[in-house]
């Protein structure tokens, strides 16, 4: 429970680190015993009147010595401490980052992206004191008290079994005081997410609160929830205090124990002066480390909570090393009898059989949850492991490598993430090698050349997620960047959904104009944005419920024949009012 083997063999180079600093804090403390052995004698010396100008040279010349093996030990510790640091926040640290390349785009199915910046950034500093200063401290607080133990056992046994025999009381109440320290510490930790969760909450809807006038109720349940939460801190804080209370009763009082022992020894002329002087200066040294070792032991309790949740990390199943290409010239995508589900509980898609032959314009469509952006999801390569075969010019989708299916499908939805930074930045995404012409071409296309000439043209600065542009105008950067990917073939999620309709009318003259040449799918919920493709899937619950063209769809009179006709009334109504 004190020390994890696993973590110290994860960070192999740390050993000899925490070896290295161990053997000088020892040698560290030989040299103070030396010293305080040469103290003994020459006040022993003076005490018997038998001092003389020899024996103060060689004194003062070991003290000196002592003194500087000390100082140098000192360094040189601190220094082990910084290189096991080191190597342990670079070793882990790599651990982390070429796991989650392993894992791949679908690393965050498996783990929470806040989840992996916070093991990496504070999981990995607590580690780092953990093997800094906890682990050379706890060898240390073992091997301290056995040699001062070893030495003093040559000046009175007695003495040195006493001193020897408190210090196990020191970890023995860390343990004590721990058990009750777990449940408050618990307690605590909740009402800390609990108050932190209801002020984001309430920081958030805070313009809801205001219609509602409900925010001064609130204010006054923040008010009781944030007391609660000061009385628990103090309670933690009275704890901590009184655990080293504890461990300082213990030291100290271990201390004074061996110190009566070592006088009353005196009085009974087992021992000379210098002996009891030893002792007396020593006995301070024999609880030291380990009360130091119980200063560091919560810190360590953290790191170790923290190694669970990195080891959790980098023990996930990876996904096995691909390397089938998809040829680019014949991307032929044939789905049959694909099945899906997210989890046990239910299946999203049902023996679907779909064919994207390349260089087509296919539609599909259905009512919101069919898992027509399932489908989409499957074909990026994101959504695994799925049934059924599907074959990218005739290889299976599953063998093909990451880079090349990326390659192979640019997938473009409603939330197209656009990044801070300029316009060129952007774009240069979709292609790094673009020349400006170029992509002034694309933004011509999507008629977004005017909009940003007026501005700074390519050099237009953009916020997070773009926020300084309109959404339509998101949403034809969005597709420049794609068309500039240049990629045989085009998914298209409902990228025209919540924008206006000349945007929209936009977008779709492009992905006609694209699906002259390129294999496109398109996903939409409008259906007059499908009647031209070549061919229109109907998804129904997950399954396929219909296919064909517009007009043999139109004339089965079926599900599409419906929502087509329902749609067509909807919009007619919309224009009739706005007339
Ligand atoms: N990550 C996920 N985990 C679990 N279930 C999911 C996940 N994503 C989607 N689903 C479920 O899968 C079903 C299909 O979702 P999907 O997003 O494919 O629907 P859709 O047809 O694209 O709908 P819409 O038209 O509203 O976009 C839904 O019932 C949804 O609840
Ligand atoms: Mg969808």
């Amino acid at each position: 429970m004190m020390i994890n083997k696993r973590l110290i063999q994860t960070v192999p180079g740390s050993k000899k680190y925490i070896a290295l600093n161990v053997t000088l804090q020892w040698l560290s403390l030989a040299a103070n015993i030396v010293m305080i052995g040469a103290i003994g004698f020459f006040l022993q010396a003076l005490l018997t009147r038998t001092e003389n100008a020899a024996s103060v040279i060689v004194l003062a010349a070991v003290a000196a010595g002592a003194i500087l093996v000390r100082f140098l030990c000192t360094i040189g510790a601190a220094r082990m401490s910084h290189l096991s640091s080191k190597s342990v926040k670079k070793t882990l640290r790599h651990k982390i980052y070429s796991k989650l390349l392993r894992l791949g785009g679908a690393y965050n199915s498996k783990a929470t992206t806040s989840e992996v910046v916070q093991m990496s950034v504070e999981g990995v500093d607590q580690l780092d004191i953990y093997f800094a200063s906890y682990l050379p401290q706890f060898f240390y607080s073992m091997i301290a008290p056995i040699t001062l133990f070893a030495v003093l056992c040559f000046v009175n046994w007695q003495s040195a079994l006493i001193l020897l025999g408190c210090v196990p009381l020191i970890p023995i109440s860390i343990a004590l005081v721990q058990t009750f320290a777990k449940k408050l510490l618990s307690k605590y930790w909740g009402q800390y997410t609990a108050l932190g969760d209801s002020f984001l909450e309430n920081l958030q809807g805070l313009t809801t609160l205001k219609i509602y006038q409900a925010d001064a109720k609130k204010n006054q349940e923040m008010n009781t929830e944030a007391e609660h939460f000061r009385k628990i801190t103090m309670k933690v804080l009275t704890m901590q205090l009184n655990s080293i209370s504890v461990m300082d009763i213990v030291a100290f009082g271990g201390a004074a124990a061996g110190i009566i022992m070592a006088v009353s020894q005196l009085a009974a002329g087992h021992i000379d002066f210098a002996g009891c002087v030893i002792i007396i200066l020593l006995s301070a040294d024999f609880f030291i480390p380990m009360r130091q070792l119980g200063s560091f032991f919560h810190i360590a309790m953290n790191g170790m909570a923290a190694s669970d949740k990195i080891f959790r990390l980098l023990d996930l199943p990876e996904p096995q090393e691909k390397t089938g290409t998809a040829p680019q010239n014949q991307c032929d995508i044939v789905c049959s009898q694909v099945c899906f589900r997210y989890d046990a509980e239910r299946d999203i898609l049902k023996n679907i059989d779909v064919r994207f032959p390349q260089g087509s314009f296919t539609a599909i469509v259905g009512e919101s949850g069919c898992g027509k952006s399932t489908l989409g999801g499957i074909l990026m390569g994101r959504n695994t492991p799925y049934q059924g075969h599907i074959t990218i010019g005739g290889v299976e989708l599953s063998e093909i490598e990451e880079s090349n299916l990326m390659q192979t499908i640019t997938y473009i939805s409603h939330h197209s993430y656009l990044f801070r930074g300029t316009v060129r930045e952007n774009l240069l995404m979709g292609n790094p090698n673009a020349a400006d012409g170029q992509m002034w071409e694309v933004l011509e296309q999507t008629k977004l050349a005017g909009f940003l000439r007026s501005e700074q043209g390519l050099d237009t600065p953009l916020l997070e997620k773009a926020s300084n542009l309109s959404g339509g105008q998101c949403q034809r950067l969005a597709l420049s960047r794609a068309l500039l990917h240049n990629s045989p073939v085009y998914i298209f999620d409902e990228a025209t959904s919540n924008i206006d309709v000349e945007s929209e009318d936009d977008i779709m003259e492009q992905i006609y104009r694209l699906a002259k040449t390129k294999t496109v799918i398109l996903i939409s919920h409008r259906l007059a944005n499908v009647v031209h493709a070549d061919n229109i899937y109907v998804m129904k619950d997950g399954c396929i419920a219909e296919q064909g063209t517009h007009a043999q769809l139109m004339a089965q009179k079926g599900d599409y024949y419906t929502l087509y006709r329902s749609q067509k009334q909807l919009e007619q109504y919309g224009k009739e009012a706005a007339v």
